[in-house]
């Protein structure tokens, strides 16, 4: 095997130094425990492509348990192994996560080849890969840092846009490959090969996709939903016809797709105020789809896709509140903040911002923008320790008075301590006099 090119200098560029610098001590020690170790996957396929991506994967030719625990040991870190499949993961002090796995040290009958050859097992390991794009490893040993490796034509499929699979059983293997397909296609602006589209149009007519644990295909439904763009993955799907072999009556028509196309604006919307909160997209896409379909169709869906009967009853009344509070918001004749405040604090954000997605109309546009960014944080100017000390007791009374002097305060009526104060008062002598 001729080495492979450096990709040191994009090591040292992309990685944070920190990083770079435990890559290279983990290169030493696994040198030092006779093992072979390398970078690959996500990581390497993003590093080529100049992509930010810092989920840390290795294998280790040898024992990647025992390279676990070496390595957590040296960083005072934590390892959580898994003895089954032989991986571990490690947690380093600073929080950063690393994943290993093993490529075993065997000798492999190769087919059709001669009888026993030793082979590199990084390239069995990479060869049970989804597609070229992600099998490419980058060596971490001192003596070869940072060579690049590329059995299967990574670079060349990168340079020309391409997801290919390594060879024609890949969606037999693995059918949720196929939503996977989709989801790098439409993430990197590729194309799925020729070879590959075939591929995936069989397995879809022969129903492969019904082969698998449903749980599998809602993990990959789960992470198509949670990309930059659904949108265009979602029509993918549809054109292969993917998403009627999962279940006859899961479709991606005009209706949900504008559906899709609102809520992409609002999460959009959303995350540029509120960076650090958090919300899940693939949760507001899931009410997207569902919206249309009646109760036992959901079920029956959920159940196609793995889902816990709990999960889907969660989303079902989720949807119900969604509903509820439209028809509430449809039926106020006139637009008083508190009252808005009042319908809208019932709901979980994600439901509100469901909602705002689905209102076609300015003013409950508004009404839901301002409740997120204003509405919701509103603190009154007075707490009830302040009304205890004019007079009012711990009871009911004082709740209550509190809460008008919110919906006032919101409605703009009250705008200070002293407002609120004098509003108090007036509160207490009516109850005194009644
Ligand atoms: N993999 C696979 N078949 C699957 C799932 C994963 O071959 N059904 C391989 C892929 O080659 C991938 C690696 O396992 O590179 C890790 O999987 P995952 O973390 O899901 O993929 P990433 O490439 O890291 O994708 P992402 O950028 O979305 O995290």
């Amino acid at each position: 095997e001729a080495p492979g090119k450096s990709i040191r200098h994009l090591l040292m560029e992309r990685m944070p130094p920190d990083l770079y610098d435990t890559l290279k001590k983990s290169g030493e020690l696994a040198e030092s425990m006779g093992f072979n170790l390398f970078l690959v996957g996500g990581i390497v396929r993003d590093m080529v492509m100049r992509i930010e991506n810092l989920d840390v994967d290795l294998v280790v030719e040898g024992d990647g348990i025992i390279f676990a625990k070496a390595l957590a040991e040296a960083f005072g870190g934590k390892v959580s192994p898994h003895e089954k499949y032989k991986t571990a993961v490690v947690r380093l002090p600073g929080g950063r996560r690393i994943d290993l796995a093993t490529a075993r040290l065997e000798y492999y009958r190769m087919p059709g080849a001669f009888p026993e050859v030793e082979e590199s097992t990084l390239k069995l390991d990479l060869y049970r890969r989804d597609f070229t794009i992600n099998t490419m490893a980058v060596a971490l040993n001192p003596h070869r840092f940072g060579e690049l490796i590329d059995f299967f034509g990574a670079q060349r499929d990168i340079r020309e846009k391409k997801i290919r699979v390594l060879h024609s059983l890949s969606f037999v293997e693995d059918p949720s490959r196929i939503l996977r397909a989709v989801r790098f296609e439409k993430r990197f602006n590729f194309c799925l090969g020729k070879q590959t589209v075939s591929l995936i149009s069989s397995a879809v007519q022969a129903g492969f996709l019904r082969n698998i644990p449903g749980r599998r295909i809602f993990h990959e439904m789960r992470q198509i939903l949670q990309e930059e763009n659904p949108v265009r993955c979602m029509d993918r799907l549809h054109e292969l016809k993917v998403l009627e072999a999962i279940h006859p009556d899961l479709v991606f028509d005009e209706r949900i797709r504008e559906s899709f196309v609102s809520v992409r604006e609002t999460l959009f919307w959303f995350r540029l105020l509120y960076t650090h909160e958090k919300v899940r997209p693939w949760f507001l896409y899931c009410l997207a789809l569902t919206e249309p379909m009646n109760p036992e169709t959901v079920m029956s869906i959920a159940e196609a896709l793995g889902l816990r009967r709990e999960d889907a009853e969660m989303l079902l009344a989720s949807r119900e509140r969604v509903r509820e509070l439209m028809k509430r918001l449809a039926s106020l004749s006139e637009i008083l903040p508190s009252k808005a405040f009042g319908i809208l604090e019932d709901a979980a954000l994600e439901e509100m911002l469901y909602a705002m997605s689905r209102s076609r109309s300015a003013t409950f546009k508004k009404i839901f923008s301002t409740y997120v960014t204003s509405w919701r944080n509103y603190r009154p100017p007075v707490s009830g320790k302040d009304l205890l000390v004019i007079g009012f007791s711990q009871n009911p009374e004082l709740g209550r008075c509190l809460r008008e002097i919110r919906d006032q305060g919101l409605n703009g009526e009250i705008r200070d301590f002293a407002g609120a104060m004098d509003y108090a008062r007036t509160f207490l002598r009516g109850l005194r006099q009644s």
